[in-house]
């Protein structure tokens, strides 16, 4: 096929880990797996413009805007992914690319974009390598997405599909691989469908520790052999919990693997603490709020200070209720983004 010019979109959500990848091999191989909950509100969406060049270029040959603006700061970045990827994407250097892209929530809300950013732009690049192979299978498409989205951004390669998205080799999970992130391949108790995940932005400053700088601290910890134990046994564990529907036994799995992430970054060389005192004061009014009302709400965290509430469906009415009276008075400027479990990437 010889395409002259083309214009595709895609709009990509967020994801939030219930097991945390932290920690990575090169080439972006995670050291443990992972386990996320698609978002839905939280997303980004990418315009990707491509036009043919006459000669070939050394390097690539971009424009990169951001909320409709051109930003210089953000090419590095781009520059890294396409070297990353650019012998699995063979057009990368026949094309004159317009990148432009924006995201649902607002810019600096300690929100991170890596993951819906860079699935959304890979998706944008897998449509073009597409119209140039039409026969391409539809499963091929989703995967080889999944398998460039991780090479932007680890846990981006779970942002593709959802509801419930498995990267990482794990031996009771079928299919799973380290290369790409895979739909949850069993039943999950309908308990588990619709879930909330309210994000209570505690802080929107720039991150503290880039996740690479992050991911870096897992080389040499003390206690990395432990933690990526922990993980693999979490997944089993989690397994049994999708299959039973036990929210008493989740809500352990998923708290217990927010502060061992944090336990991680505390006790690296050199150490961070990425919470803030209101992010203690929300964990502490969950657990009261729990202990009164014996409902389902619980907390995870990534890496920052934001705290995301889970809840399910059922109890919506009245942990909403909370989060409103009690919680959203830690926020920073009372700010929080109502979010949900969404079903994958859509494109336009
Ligand atoms: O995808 P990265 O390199 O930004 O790493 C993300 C790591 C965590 O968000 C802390 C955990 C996870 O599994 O998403």
């Amino acid at each position: 096929q010889n395409i002259q010019s083309g214009k595709v979109t895609w709009k990509s959500p967020s994801n939030i880990a219930l097991i945390k990848y932290w920690g990575k091999k090169e080439n972006q191989i995670p050291a443990n797996p992972s386990i996320s909950f698609t978002l839905d509100a939280c997303a980004t969406t990418t315009t990707l413009s491509f036009e043919k060049l006459n000669n070939s270029v050394t390097g690539f040959s971009f424009d990169f805007y951001f909320e409709g603006k051109e930003k210089e700061s953000f090419k590095p970045k781009i520059i890294s992914f396409f070297t990353r990827i650019q012998s699995y994407l063979p057009f990368l250097k026949d094309y004159h690319f317009t990148i432009e892209t924006s995201n649902s929530f607002p810019h600096s809300s300690g929100i991170a974009s890596s993951a819906s950013g860079m699935s959304a732009l890979a998706l944008c690049l897998m449509s073009i390598e597409k119209e140039l192979n039409p026969n391409m299978e539809e499963k091929y498409f989703t995967k080889k997405a999944s398998f460039l989205a991780r090479l932007g951004s680890g846990s981006a390669c779970r942002s593709i599909e959802g509801d419930i998205v498995e990267w990482g080799f794990h031996k009771e999970i079928s299919g799973s691989s380290d290369l790409y992130g895979i739909k949850y391949p069993f039943e999950v108790h309908p308990v588990f469908k619709n879930f909330h995940d309210t994000i209570l932005l505690v802080d929107k400053g720039e991150k503290q520790v880039s996740s690479t700088a992050g991911h870096n601290l897992m080389h040499n910890h003390p206690f990395a052999r432990e933690r990526f134990k922990q993980a693999n046994d979490n997944m089993s564990f989690l397994k049994n919990i999708f299959k039973e529907g036990n929210l008493k036994k989740f809500t352990e799995i998923v708290e217990s693997e927010a502060l061992t992430l944090h336990a991680m970054m505390m006790t690296s060389v050199p150490y961070f603490v990425l919470m803030k005192p209101n992010t203690l004061q929300i964990i502490n009014k969950i657990w009261e709020f729990r202990k009164k009302s014996n409902l389902n709400v619980c907390f995870t965290l990534d890496a920052g200070a934001n705290v995301h509430v889970l809840y399910p469906e059922e109890e919506k009415f009245d942990v909403f209720e909370f989060i409103k009276n009690e919680l959203v008075a830690y926020c920073q400027n009372g700010h929080y983004i109502c979010d949900r479990i969404g079903y994958g990437a859509k494109k336009f």
